[in-house]
Order: C-alpha cells, then sequence, then structure tokens
C-alpha cells in the first residue's frame, strides 16, 4: 500500500535534480570555462541542475551563471550566522551572493574533517533557517556495507535530522544524498537495483514521520555516477537524480548526465 501511495506520487511531485560537486577542483580559468560550455550543452534541457564549485569561486560562478537555469550550490557551511569564527562562510553569506542549494554531511568532510551527525543535523538547521536548500549525504563505508550495516547506518545519520526538526516543513524543500562511500570515486557504482533499494528504505523511513515529505523530498543518487549509467539510475522509481563528482568536472559528460536525468523526467510524465 505505501508502495503505490510513494510510485503514484513520484510522477507528479518531483522534478529530478542532477548537481555537480567540484569538490577542490578548478582555478579562476577554468571556472569561466567550464561555465560557458556548460551552458551551451544544457541549453533547452529540462531538468532542475547546479554546479557546486569551491567556495572561493562561487561569486565568480554567480555572475557567469547569470541569466542561465543552472543554479548555484556550495559545498559546505558554518552554523554560526556570523562572529568571530574564523574561516567560515555562513548560509547568509551564500545566500547574499546567489547560493541555491548548500551540500552538508559529504562523506569526505565527515571523514576527513571528522564532522559528527549532530552538527550535520545543526547545519541542515542553519541552512533551512537561511532559506536554502540542504543536500544532506548520507551513506556507508565498504567495511559497514560489508558487515551488513547499510541500513543502520543510513537511518542513523537519517535520525538525528528527522528527531530534530519540523519533518513535514523542513523536508519537504530538501534534498538527500545517498552516496555509499565505496562508491564515490572509485568508478564502482552501486548497481541501480542496489541504490533503488537504499533509496526506497530512505523515503519508507522519512514516511514514518511524514507521508507528504516523503513524497516530496529528493533522493539524489551519488556514486561514480557517469553518462553510461546515468540512464539506468534515472529509470529507478525513487532515483531523483544525482550528486555528481568526477563527471560533472566535463562539460560534455555532464550535460549527457542532465539530459539522462530530464529525458527520464519527460518520459515518466
Ligand atoms: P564521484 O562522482 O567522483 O564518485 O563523486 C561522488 C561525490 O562524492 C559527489 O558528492
Amino acid at each position: 500500500m505505501l508502495d503505490i501511495f510513494i510510485i503514484n506520487w513520484r510522477n507528479k511531485m518531483r522534478q529530478p535534480l542532477v548537481v555537480g560537486n567540484w569538490k577542490l577542483n578548478g582555478n579562476h580559468q577554468m571556472v569561466n570555462q567550464l561555465i560557458l560550455e556548460l551552458r551551451q550543452e544544457l541549453i533547452g534541457v529540462d531538468c532542475n541542475v547546479a554546479i557546486a564549485p569551491p567556495t572561493v569561486y562561487l561569486d565568480q560562478a554567480a555572475d557567469n551563471l547569470s541569466g542561465s537555469c543552472i543554479a548555484l550550490g556550495a559545498q559546505d557551511v558554518d552554523i554560526n550566522k556570523t562572529g568571530a569564527f574564523t574561516g567560515e562562510t555562513s548560509a547568509h553569506m551564500l545566500k547574499d551572493i546567489g547560493v541555491k542549494y548548500i551540500i552538508i554531511g559529504h562523506s569526505e568532510r565527515r571523514t576527513f574533517h571528522k564532522e559528527s551527525d549532530s552538527l550535520i543535523a545543526e547545519k541542515f538547521i542553519a541552512v533551512k533557517e537561511a532559506g536554502l536548500i540542504p543536500i544532506m549525504c548520507i551513506g556507508e563505508t565498504e567495511a559497514e556495507k560489508n558487515a551488513g550495516d547499510t541500513q543502520v547506518v543510513c537511518k542513523r545519520q537519517l535520525d538525528v535530522v528527522l528527531k530534530n526538526v519540523d519533518v513535514s516543513c523542513m523536508l519537504e524543500s530538501a534534498v538527500i544524498a545517498y552516496e555509499p562511500v565505496w562508491a564515490i570515486g572509485t568508478g564502482t557504482s552501486a548497481t541501480p537495483n542496489q541504490a533503488q533499494f537504499m533509496h526506497k528504505f530512505i523515503r519508507e523511513h522519512i514516511a514514518q514521520y511524514s507521508y507528504e515529505a516523503a513524497n516530496k523530498v529528493i533522493i539524489q543518487y551519488g556514486g561514480s555516477v557517469n553518462s553510461a549509467n546515468a540512464t539506468k539510475l534515472f529509470a529507478q522509481p525513487d532515483i531523483d537524480g544525482a550528486l555528481v563528482g568526477g563527471a560533472s568536472l566535463q562539460a560534455k559528460n555532464f550535460a549527457m548526465i542532465v539530459k539522462a536525468a530530464s529525458k527520464n523526467n519527460m518520459t515518466s510524465l
């Protein structure tokens, strides 16, 4: 019964979203060039799309994206609005320069910067309070997968947010990115079936807090998405686009992924 309810809502409610996470890549000239190429490649494409360049290039990217259909994302944010927090950037500052989406809880930040589930929950709230859209990354490591803990880990990462926010109003305009850590940057994506299984699990878990939010929340897949595997991933009923790393650094590759999401969107209407 729950399956039917959720899948029936899918076509009406959720537009796929493809976001390019540039990570620690780029320079002044490359930002200009890649955005110029992306603008050309994506003319007429019917899909929600964004790029997330490094913080230092966000303002430049905002200028380059002006008048295009490509939105701007940031890769991280601080929980504070203002004050003595050297080196940090607030959600309000990001909003001020035209950012729409903010990636939080990426596994690289969890690993290299020791970010905790509770800090990520605070970031989620800071992003929502600024009126921006969080892209909250969750996903298990290879060791956790091998131990059979995939669902336990993802549930724990989700619950710290779900238990601390008004799910029906905060999750409707939010994005979850399921990024199994073992698939990131390895060239080995989750299979469409593996990914769909987890996306359905995530959606059903959110539905225990709010049906409406579960049906509306965008759940992206991330981890070695490329132009060859995107179409099959996007054909899955609970996969609403992708968070793309390496393949987002070349305009043609990224555009092919966006077009795969756009095509799937058109055929599912
Ligand atoms: P890759 O697409 O390079 O595997 O990176 C995925 C990712 O981490 C996006 O946030």
